[in-house]
């Protein structure tokens, strides 16, 4: 029983409450600390003993006292440790389940308590406010500071931690979780993705059971080839597009994370999201700082097609780079050359990229080293010289004579990998990940450079600095990462091997943010051989990413669909290629829903492929803002169905764009019944054209197109899509 009195403190909005435990026990404070978005909060309590507990996360109340009010509505019985729904879970004292944070003090001890000492919040703009709360241990002079930034309109929230001692010696970390979260509701759904290369995210569903489900990676670099860190969690059954209860999260991480689901003895599920312990205990000295990676939420009440546009619109406005800017269209030539081209064959793939209409040619591998020539991938990674053979004149001269075309030059680059035959694995083997006892094991033939030491990251942003001061023109960088980590060792960390992956990682940003500090918005595109390294934390220095080396359309459809529930269109970029059995209409209609670009072989191209290639490249200039920019809905699950539907509106509601596809080949497959519209003005008229056509062919709509937003979102609309009409893009304007 408890009898509560409230006060709001202006800024911080918390509450203090006044807890009467029972009879005979004396009165004791108990602080709640109401963290809340437009729609949701996360409500943070420190008990009567200073414990600090997650009370809450969900949809909001409208009156924020009631909070108080939650724990006593769940009849559950005292959990033995008082530490349960633990806002960050120490490990060693009274814990019983898995902790958020596990340390070994200086004096050899393993117990940490954490307790309550204040808290204070900070408005950083209107819609961005930073919650910080500080934790202390009792015995030791060791503190947690847990950070909450809200983005309020997104309902968007980022936590992380910063660790710090004053014990007589270093300490070692033995456990450092972002975030540990609590959920309560009768059951869990877990959607994880799954993949390889050229199968990159795969979804799973299925119902959480007691005990731990763990979702991580080891691999170092390209931490996401068969796991990336992103999942939802649906409360108390799957969630569909439109309704349920659904938690979305991710790790703003490019290295090894670790995300365990507990679901405990009293039906309640714990989150524990961080970067990953695995071989990595990590010496903190006295007074240094150790700071967590941020684990990035959003929840929703209506489904997972709202919580995705939250997250997009999150992303574009806060997070990925550029993400409210504009993007190039591109012809790459990777598919069409591989590794065999010179100075002529680049001059005539440069005049195609001008006839194409795309804004910029993007130069792939095999452009660089000499003694040994980067013509296959056993050889030259590391040497960043212009082959003499291939290219005489330099990179300068190809970019001037892009320039001369009229379109922009781009190029590749795998910074941080080495072929240990280069010229870089002779003169530097100290530079190398590698154990210095055992035989090298190798992944695309190729190593991985020590990114933990300065010198390795002076030469990695020397890469991209040399290019740009060579060529200050060059307008794009497609940064691959091909390998993982095996035989993880650096000659640089010494005695200190444990804190290598998450110093790797480190050392990555830390180039990163000197090329954006001296190259603030050129476009970079992430790529690891496909999809192997997609996540927010390594996006806030990109402007895009390659989703996967799977180009096949029919395949990209699934994959872009599973991407899109946590990153915004305009940052996948979807190249058409010659992957696949599908027509070229149905190749670039695919690539259109996101960033567009070709890597085709133009001049092979028959001429109606290359007129309609030609016109959906303006017809894509119209429409990319829109793409872009606007607000996804995914409106028929090519998981479920035998087609997949998607359709994206601006904000004014005056513009949308809906693309149509058959993903079931079989006798008679065709849209049958209408598809319903989402996310228009139900009060507009709206003219609906089919777009995109191919040359010489019509559309099979009806002419009676405009209709009300009513009718299109109640009834729907049929695009007519069949096994003669495979793909339709409909442009979806309103009518004055
Ligand atoms: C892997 C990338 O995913 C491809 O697009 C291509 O750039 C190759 N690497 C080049 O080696």
């Amino acid at each position: 029983m408890s009898r509560i009195f409230k006060s709001i403190l202006s800024q911080s909005f918390f509450i203090l409450s006044l807890t009467v435990a029972s009879a005979g026990q004396s009165r004791a404070q108990t602080i709640t600390i109401p963290i809340e978005t437009a729609h949701n909060a996360v409500v943070l309590q420190a008990d009567e003993n200073k414990n600090l507990k997650n009370i809450f996360l969900g949809k909001k109340l409208s009156d924020a006292h009631e909070y108080d009010f939650i724990k006593g509505v769940y009849k559950q019985a005292e959990d033995y440790s008082g530490l349960l729904n633990s806002a960050y879970t120490p490990s060693g004292s009274r814990n019983l389940v898995e902790p958020a944070i596990s340390v070994i003090h200086a004096d050899g001890n393993m117990s940490l308590d954490l307790r309550y000492v204040s808290h204070k919040s900070i408005h950083l703009n209107d819609n961005v406010s930073l919650f910080t709360v500080l934790l202390k241990d009792p015995v030791y002079n060791f503190e947690v500071t847990l950070y909450y930034k809200s983005y309020y309109k997104e309902d968007v929230i980022e936590q992380w931690n910063v660790i710090k001692h004053h014990e007589k010696d270093n300490i070692t970390l033995q456990k450092f979780a972002s975030a540990n979260l609590y959920l309560k509701a009768q059951s869990y759904w877990l959607t994880q993705f799954h993949g390889d290369w050229a199968k990159e995210m795969q979804p799973e569903e299925s119902r959480l059971t007691h005990g731990i489900k763990t979702l991580d990676t080891k691999l170092g670099t390209r931490a996401n080839l068969f796991m990336p860190s992103v999942f939802m969690i649906s409360l108390d059954k799957p969630a569909s597009e439109d309704e349920g209860n659904i938690l979305y999260g991710a790790l703003e991480w490019s290295g090894n994370f670790k995300i365990d689901f507990e679901l405990d003895f009293q039906d309640n599920l714990r989150i524990i999201a961080g970067m990953n312990n695995y071989a990595s205990p990590y010496i903190l000295k006295p007074g240094e700082e150790f700071a967590t990676p941020p684990f990035l939420y959003t929840f929703s009440d209506k489904g997972k097609g709202d919580a995705s546009r939250k997250l997009q619109s999150w992303a574009r406005n806060y997070k990925l780079l550029d993400g409210k800017g504009n993007r190039l269209t591109l012809l790459n030539n990777w598919e069409s050359t591989f590794f065999d081209f010179n100075e002529k064959k680049l001059g005539e793939l440069l005049k195609d990229t001008k006839k194409l209409g795309v804004d910029l040619f993007l130069l792939d591998d095999g452009w660089f080293g000499n003694k040994n020539p980067r013509n296959d991938d056993h050889a030259g990674l590391g040497d960043w010289q212009e082959n003499r053979k291939k290219l005489p004149n330099g990179i300068t001269s190809l970019v001037k004579e892009a320039d001369a075309n009229g379109v922009k030059f781009g190029i590749w680059i795998e910074p941080e990998m080495v072929n240990p035959k280069s010229d870089l694995y002779t003169k530097h083997p100290d530079w190398v990940v590698k154990q210095p006892n055992r035989a090298e094991y190798y992944f695309r033939n190729q190593l991985v450079l020590d990114l933990s030491n300065p010198k390795v990251q002076d030469f990695v942003y020397d890469i991209v600095d040399s290019l740009f001061i060579k060529a200050p023109s060059l307008a794009y960088i497609k940064w691959d990462c091909n390998a993982v980590i095996y035989n993880a060792y650096s000659v640089h960390l010494k005695n200190n091997q444990s804190q290598f992956y998450v110093e790797y990682v480190r050392g990555l940003y830390k180039v990163l943010e000197r090329i954006r500090a001296k190259y603030p918005t050129v476009p970079l595109m992430l790529c690891s051989g496909g999809g192997g390294r997609v996540d927010y934390g390594a996006l806030q220095y990109f402007t895009e990413f390659w989703p996967s080396d799977n180009t096949d359309p029919l395949e990209r459809i699934f994959i872009q669909w599973d991407y899109s529930y946590f990153y915004p269109s305009i940052a996948s970029s979807n190249h058409v290629t010659d992957w696949g059995k599908q027509p070229i209409k149905f190749r670039t209609d695919v690539a259109m829903m996101g960033k567009l670009g070709f890597d085709i072989v133009v001049s092979e191209l028959k001429a109606n492929d290359l007129k309609f290639c030609q016109d959906a490249v303006k017809a894509y200039d119209t429409l990319k803002q829109v793409i872009w920019q606007g607000d996804q809905y995914r409106l028929v699950n090519p998981h479920e169905q035998n087609m997949a539907s998607l359709m994206y509106v601006d904000s004014t509601q005056s513009t949308a764009v809906m693309f149509n596809y058959l993903v079931n080949y079989r006798y008679g497959e065709s849209s049958k019944t209408p598809i319903q519209l989402k996310g228009l003005n139900k009060n507009k008229k709206y003219l609906l054209e089919e777009i995109n056509l191919y040359p010489d062919t019509k559309s099979a709509l009806k002419n009676e197109r405009i209709f009300s937003g009513d009718f299109l979102m109640n009834i729907g609309f049929n695009p007519e899509v069949n096994t003669n009409r495979t793909s339709v893009i409909v442009k979806i304007t309103d009518i004055k």
